[in-house]
């Protein structure tokens, strides 16, 4: 098959892919369905995109799977979007550990439901020992939250006397968040047509390169994820420099 994964640059790829997965309720709503079929439709094009990364060789995909913000929603939905999390890592475990895939977590975690709490942290033990790829998931997250709790912890050691005020800099900062043991993204995707940010990796994310497609999430499938990392390689990452500094001698 002609694959827009054959143009890929194999020693040009990001080692960190980040994404916003927006628009199942859209989808499903074009299909005359319920919201919940959309976030149900969502988890296979999660496993398309966790295969295709890891195929691909890319060390670290986030997904945002539920913001703190999204506890708004009718309850009906949350509840459902709860069990659909703890379902899918009990189904999909197997699988990730025959693929070598890590699972780990981002965001606060106390504020989940106890079962899915307990999936998720049964899947990050079962799954610690593997180094293929890790995959993220941005569960009860916001940058918002992170940068508050990190600053938190910053001055609980400065008040201790544990860290001095000028030794606090962007790697400490940066230490204190909940990414402390993962690289910046230097790809940001969002699905659906939406072009925001919407409080994820507000800090991380300052170079990532942002890509933004029409696709709904549950549509989104391997092709789709080859465009976006395609469209990445073609961009220039410049870090503030001009062109011409980075064109090396
Ligand atoms: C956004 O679409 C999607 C979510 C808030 C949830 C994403 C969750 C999944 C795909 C399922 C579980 C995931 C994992 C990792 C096991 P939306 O509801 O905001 O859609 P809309 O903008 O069209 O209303």
């Amino acid at each position: 098959m002609n694959s827009v994964k054959n143009f890929i640059i194999p020693e040009k790829l990001p080692r960190h892919i980040a994404i916003i997965m927006d628009g199942n309720g859209r989808w499903a709503k074009t299909k005359g369905k319920p919201r919940v079929f959309g976030h149900k439709n969502g988890v296979v094009s999660v496993r398309a995109v966790t295969e295709a990364a890891a195929e691909l060789g890319i060390e670290y995909l986030t997904l945002y799977a539920f913001s703190t913000e999204n506890w708004s929603r009718p309850s009906f939905e949350v509840n459902a979007l709860m069990a659909l999390l703890v379902d899918t890592i009990y189904s999909e475990m197997e699988t990730l550990n025959k693929n070598h895939i890590r699972l780990k977590a981002i965001g606060d975690l106390s504020g989940l439901p106890d079962s899915t709490r307990k999936a998720l942290l049964d899947g990050i033990e079962k799954t610690k020992g593997n180094s293929r790829m890790t995959l993220v998931l941005a569960l009860n997250y916001s940058s918002r939250w992170e940068i508050v709790e990190a600053t938190r912890k910053i001055a609980e050691k400065v008040e201790k006397g544990d860290l001095a005020v000028n030794e606090i800099d962007a790697s400490v900062f940066a230490q204190h968040l909940t990414t402390s043991m993962i690289p910046d993204p230097e790809l940001l995707i969002r699905t659906s047509g939406e072009y925001r940010m919407s409080n994820y990796l507000l800090w991380q994310a300052a170079y990532a390169e942002l890509y933004f497609t029409e696709v709904l999430w549950p549509d989104f499938r391997k092709e789709d994820f080859y465009e976006a990392v395609l469209a990445y390689q073609q961009r220039e990452r410049r870090f503030g420099k001009t062109s011409e500094q980075l064109v090396t001698p």
